[in-house]
């Protein structure tokens, strides 16, 4: 079946960017002058997506009011010379579907993905996490992760190469190459201490999920950080060889950290004047 949604869990407090976050939801900080979730829909819609499930929660209200028309705004510019910078988000409101759900408490990552499955229901759907911001040449990383998919037909991780010094900030992966850049994943490990990370291959904010995940999260209990981990649940499916890990083509931002987010900024601008 083909997949059509995006599931985006921006739920999360930002606090590495405080005092901004505390009223501003993170996933709405802009890089120039786009915010992080804009450029995310946008990543999902270049990959053929149109259904846009996102998990939210208190004060992320701004994120609805993105993604809605707002005619007081648009009868002040329409016909000036301004009008024409609202035309991409135009084309986002009507060319997707919008749902959300609310994360009450946030438990972790794996607690948000298991709250958006009343928007996403008993089929493969894909995840971005907004605060990794890709860049690729041609095809995005979602679109190139749907191959992918398409071929192995189970759950699909984008993940790179990081210096091992850095693995307790990711899940990372261990498995068979199949090809250069495709791995049957046989063991994860949340954040481990580099002496501990089985590999240096480290999962990003993008996931392809086939929707049986959702009984297994159901089960899993808090791991690392307390937290109901999407790497442990990764692993029970990965167990079973249904788990593959790709080398994506392109750049990632880590614009969760205030680095990666000023590294993204600069790289964006440079890139557009
Ligand atoms: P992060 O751990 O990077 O986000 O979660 P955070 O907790 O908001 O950031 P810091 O560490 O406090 O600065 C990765 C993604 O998962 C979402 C976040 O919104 C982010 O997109 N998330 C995380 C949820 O939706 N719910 C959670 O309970 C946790």
């Amino acid at each position: 079946m083909k997949i059509t949604k995006c599931l985006f869990p921006a739920a999360g407090y930002g606090t590495r960017f405080l005092p901004a976050t505390k009223a501003i939801p993170k996933e709405m900080l802009p890089v120039l002058t786009k915010p992080l979730l804009q450029y995310g829909v946008e990543e999902a819609i270049s990959a053929g997506l149109s259904t846009m499930a996102i998990v939210t929660g208190r004060g992320k209200r701004a994120i609805e009011d993105h993604f809605d028309r707002s005619y007081e705004l648009e009868n002040q510019i329409d016909g000036t010379s301004k009008e024409q910078l609202m035309d991409g988000i135009r084309n986002i409101i009507n060319t997707c579907t919008f749902s959300y759900t609310r994360q009450v408490e946030m438990k972790g990552l794996g607690h948000a993905i298991l709250t958006g499955e009343t928007l996403v229901g008993e089929e493969a759907f894909a995840v971005v996490l907004a605060d990794d911001l890709c860049d690729c040449e041609e095809k995005s990383v979602l679109s190139q992760m749907i191959e992918v998919y398409e071929k192995y037909q189970c759950s699909i991780v984008a993940v790179e190469e990081v210096p091992k010094s850095e693995t307790k900030k990711y899940g990372v992966i261990a498995g068979d190459f199949l090809t250069d850049d495709i791995v049957r994943v046989n063991d994860m490990v949340e954040k481990p201490e580099p002496k501990d990370a089985p590999s240096n291959l480290a999962i990003i904010g993008r996931y392809i999920l086939t929707p049986d995940i959702f009984d297994i999260l159901r089960d899993t209990k808090p791991g690392k950080g307390g937290e109901i981990q999407i790497t442990d649940a990764l692993l029970e499916q990965a167990k079973q060889g249904k788990v593959i890990a790709y080398k994506f083509k392109g750049k990632r931002f880590d614009c969760g950290s205030v680095d990666g987010f000023v590294q993204a900024t600069n790289y964006f601008y440079n890139k557009e004047k």
